[in-house]
Parts: structure tokens; C-alpha cells; sequence
């Protein structure tokens, strides 16, 4: 795909994203409240290639959630995170330099209702998303927030048991009907989930469930993802009238599984894993649960309490763009897999970085096809990037490997839109370092701006351009044409 020169459609979206919990720190600062992010401690002898299948270790229980909301000596980096909170000024001026016409961000929920369940918003939480907001749109970038990035108000945990339970549905509806009504003119594009699918990664950061206080994890965990999607659509149905110019998305992470031969039991195995992942997007796009989901719920002991008043206003109010995160691809041999997603092959075909996420933007155009031919709605590329541990020297860093890795997946997606079909933005990872969401690592680099702290935190904070900085200004200013 080298010499091959790609059109972008004229206004299409190129920037970044990031989510409050990674880079606004100032975690006890204006009234904001506890939440899930605040009690990832950072651990230094974590085996980088096993994290991903031993997730379980970021779940909690009531005791290590009380311990660790008390604990003076561990470090906890999501508190801290790259110091936007107070440099937010200094950020949005290097995107505006890259050329950025939007920037993905997150809004804090503890920030807006430090408990969750107040029923007036916190003003100073808002105050500060009115300034970001501003400084975004001043710098002539589309903002295009998300309204919960794994960052739950602890006490919905402890007093209500996280998304299961139905009263969540009145508070995240309450706090985002708060976010579209005082941003609604101005944000036009929004996410109320991260990931929505990643439940069975992280159940705690995505839905709240304490392990010590579910009797049936999997069955919670559906029942949280239900309370979500109608989320979603009285959210959608909200934003509707208050502004049609409002979009709504559903956003899904890495979905491209092969099958690790050509058996025929590799196949189906595989297909069967990659429309669990799909169930998510099938509900709120299409309007109506799969039907093989029945069939899964009923074999494995899931009762779901979905109502007909329930289905009516997922089918009345599909949302309208799929957003994607896309890192890498998987691998499933039917033999040594299971149906729990953190159970993956080697692909022999594939380079990976130091965490054993392979580098793979065939996988990109895979999808891209697939989702495209699947759910036919507008394609937002909202995470894409290459997690390096980066050498810093005189003052920059020379990070090729993060610009082969970017070329070759924006390629991908050039190769996407000859066919067809209709992505709208792609929005890299991370443009300014942040902390890690999985390991809380600094060293987990993804940016195009260097961020002078380590995985305690310790540094300046100050921000040097790498020279994928120069890269992505080129590539912007060119829309995608030089590459
Ligand atoms: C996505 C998340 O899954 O992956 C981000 O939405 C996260 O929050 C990103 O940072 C990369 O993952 P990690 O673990 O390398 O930070």
C-alpha cells in the first residue's frame, strides 16, 4: 500500500482522544468525588504480556476498594494523570499547531456528580468543562466527548452495586441529559460509553460490580450492559428533540478475530466469539438483541430482566455512529480457547509491541469491512496507537516505529474508504502522553507530544514535541495525502 495516495473526504475528522481519568489528575480538587480510576494502584512488577489475560487483578471487592481508598503508601497515577487539568490551555495549543480541526476528550462524572445520585450537578465541575470546551472550539476543533470513560462515582458502587442495578439508569441519565443540555450547542458529537463491550475485561471499571457482592458475575454483567443500552437510547431520545443535530454513538473495542487455521471448529469458534462482541452494536444500531443471545443467555444460567417497555425504546432510538477503538488483532484456536474473551492464540504472523499487542492494520481494514457491510451507520476510527516505552533525548524522541505504525493503519483506513465506506474521523490515541488505562503505566507511551513524568509521577510535567509531532502535522495539513 505504499505508493498508493489516498483521498480523505473533504471535512473529514483528524485529531486525537483521551479520557479525564488519564490526563486531568487534580482528583480531589472542586468538589470531585471518588471513582473507580482513583483506587488503580501502579505496580512495578507487573508482567507486561500476562496483564491482558489477568485483568481480574484491576477487579475489587469491597475490602480492596476500602483499602485502597485509604492507603497512604501506594501510588495511584490515575489521580495524577499528565496534569491537564491545569495545563488544558498548553494541550489544546500543541493540537491546534498539529492542525487538529477535533479532539476526543472525556467528561469527569465524579466531577459533575461527585456521588453519582445528587440531583443538582456540582457547578465548579461544569465551570471547568466550560472552559475546556471553549478553548476547543476556539481553536476551530470539533469536540466530540464521551460522557463515562471508566470512571464510576465510587459510592454508586458501595450503596447501589454499580449498572445492575436500575437506579444507575436514573442517574447517568440525569448527569448526561445535565452534559446535552448546557453543552448541546457546541458538542454535536457524542459518546455516552467507552468500549461498551470490554465487560467481561473489566467489569469493575466498565459496570461496577464488586466481586464480594454478585452471586452470578456474568449474569450482573449483562444485566449492567441492558441498564446501559437503554442509557443510551433515553439519552438518544433526549437529544433528539433538544437539538437534531446531536449524534449519538455506540462505540465498540478491537473486534477483528482470525481463526487459527482453516478447520472448519476454528471458523465457527471464531465467529462465535466475534459476534458476542458484536451483540453490543447489533442491540443499539440495529434495534433489537441478536437472537443467538437468547440461546447463550438460557445454556448458561443469564436471566436478564429486559421489559417490552424496555425493547421499545432500544428499537425506537438506534444511535447514529458506530465509534471503534482499534489496537490489534486476535487470534482463537478452538481447541485451547474458551468463550471468555481474555482467552487469545499467538498469531505467528504478527509483530507486537512490549504488551503483546500486535501490529496488524490489515486487522483495521478486516473490520472495517465488516462492520460496514454489517451495520451500514457512519464509522468514527475514536482510539487508534502504538504503546512504546519512548527514549527521550535532547529533548525529543525519535519514534519511527509510531509513525510506521500510524502510516500503515491510516492507510488502512484509506484503503477503507476507496471502498466505500463512510468513516468519518480518525482520532489516534493519547496525542499527549497520558497514563496507562490498563497497566496505570507513564512509560506506556502514545503520543506525539512527550510528557516529562514517570510511572510515580515524578518529573516536570513539561511537553516536548516527538517527531511523529511533525508527522501527523503533515498528514493533516495534506488530509491524509502524505503520508
Ligand atoms: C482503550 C481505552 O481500550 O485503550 C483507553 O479506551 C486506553 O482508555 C487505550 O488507554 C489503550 O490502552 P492502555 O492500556 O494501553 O492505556
Amino acid at each position: 500500500m505504499n505508493n498508493v495516495k489516498y483521498n480523505f473526504p473533504k471535512g473529514f475528522l483528524w485529531g486525537g482522544a483521551t479520557a479525564a481519568c488519564q490526563i486531568e489528575g487534580a482528583y480531589d480538587v472542586d468538589g470531585r468525588g471518588l471513582s473507580t480510576s482513583d483506587i488503580h494502584k501502579y505496580n512495578s512488577t507487573l508482567d507486561r504480556k500476562k496483564y491482558r489475560s489477568k485483568l481480574v487483578e484491576n477487579e475489587h471487592t469491597s475490602e480492596t476498594l476500602a483499602k485502597a481508598v485509604t492507603d497512604k503508601e501506594g501510588y495511584y497515577p490515575k489521580r495524577h494523570g499528565n496534569g491537564f487539568y491545569y495545563r488544558y490551555k498548553e494541550d489544546i495549543a500543541l493540537m491546534k499547531e498539529m492542525g487538529f480541526n477535533s479532539f476526543r476528550f472525556s467528561i469527569a462524572w465524579p466531577r459533575i456528580f461527585p456521588n453519582g445520585d445528587e440531583l443538582e450537578p456540582n457547578q465548579k465541575g461544569l465551570e471547568f468543562y466550560d472552559k475546556v470546551i471553549n478553548e476547543v472550539v476556539n481553536a476551530g476543533m470539533e469536540p466530540i466527548v464521551t460522557m463515562f470513560h471508566y470512571d464510576i462515582p465510587l459510592h454508586l458502587l458501595t450503596e447501589y452495586g454499580g449498572f445492575r442495578n436500575p437506579k444507575l439508569i436514573e442517574f447517568m441519565t440525569r448527569y448526561g441529559k445535565v452534559l446535552l443540555d448546557r453543552y448541546g450547542d457546541k458538542v454535536k458529537c457524542w459518546i455516552p460509553f467507552n468500549q461498551t463491550n470490554l465487560i467481561q475485561y473489566n467489569s469493575f471499571k466498565s459496570v461496577g460490580i464488586l466481586r464480594d457482592k454478585t452471586d452470578n458475575l456474568v449474569e450482573d454483567q449483562y444485566q449492567a450492559i441492558h441498564h446501559q443500552f437503554i442509557i443510551n437510547a433515553k439519552l438518544k431520545q433526549y437529544a433528539k428533540k433538544l437539538n437534531p443535530e446531536i449524534k449519538i454513538g455506540i462505540m465498540l473495542a478491537d473486534c477483528t478475530y482470525y481463526p487459527h487455521t482453516c478447520k472448519p471448529e476454528d471458523i465457527v469458534f471464531a465467529m462465535k466469539r466475534i459476534r458476542m462482541q458484536y451483540f453490543y452494536a447489533d442491540v443499539q444500531l440495529r434495534g433489537e438483541y441478536p437472537r443467538h443471545m437468547f440461546r447463550y443467555f438460557k445454556e448458561n444460567n443469564i436471566n436478564i430482566n429486559i421489559s417490552e417497555e424496555d425493547k421499545i425504546i432500544i428499537k425506537e432510538n438506534t444511535l447514529d455512529f458506530l465509534a471503534l477503538s482499534y489496537y490489534y488483532s486476535r487470534t482463537l484456536d478452538s481447541e485451547k480457547n474458551t468463550m471468555d474473551p481474555a482467552t487469545i492464540s499467538e498469531n505467528p504472523y504478527l509483530e507486537a509491541n512490549a504488551w503483546g499487542w500486535t501490529i496488524d492494520p490489515l486487522g483495521l481494514y478486516h473490520s472495517l469491512s465488516q462492520y460496514w457491510a454489517r451495520y451500514q451507520k457512519p464509522i468514527m476510527i475514536a482510539e487508534n496507537g502504538f504503546g512504546y516505552e519512548d527514549v527521550f533525548e535532547d529533548g525529543t524522541v525519535h519514534d519511527d516505529y509510531r509513525i510506521d505504525y500510524l502510516r500503515q493503519h491510516i492507510q488502512a483506513v484509506g484503503e477503507a474508504v476507496k471502498d466505500g465506506v463512510d468513516i468519518f474521523a480518525y482520532l489516534p490515541w493519547g496525542p499527549i502522553d497520558l497514563v496507562s488505562s490498563g497497566t496505570a503505566e507513564m512509560s506506556k507511551r502514545y503520543g506525539f507530544v512527550y510528557v516529562d513524568l514517570d510511572d510515580f509521577g515524578k518529573g516536570t510535567g513539561d511537553r516536548f514535541k516527538k517527531d511523529s509531532f511533525y508527522w501527523y502535522q503533515k498528514v493533516i495539513a495534506s488530509n491524509g495525502a502524505d503520508l
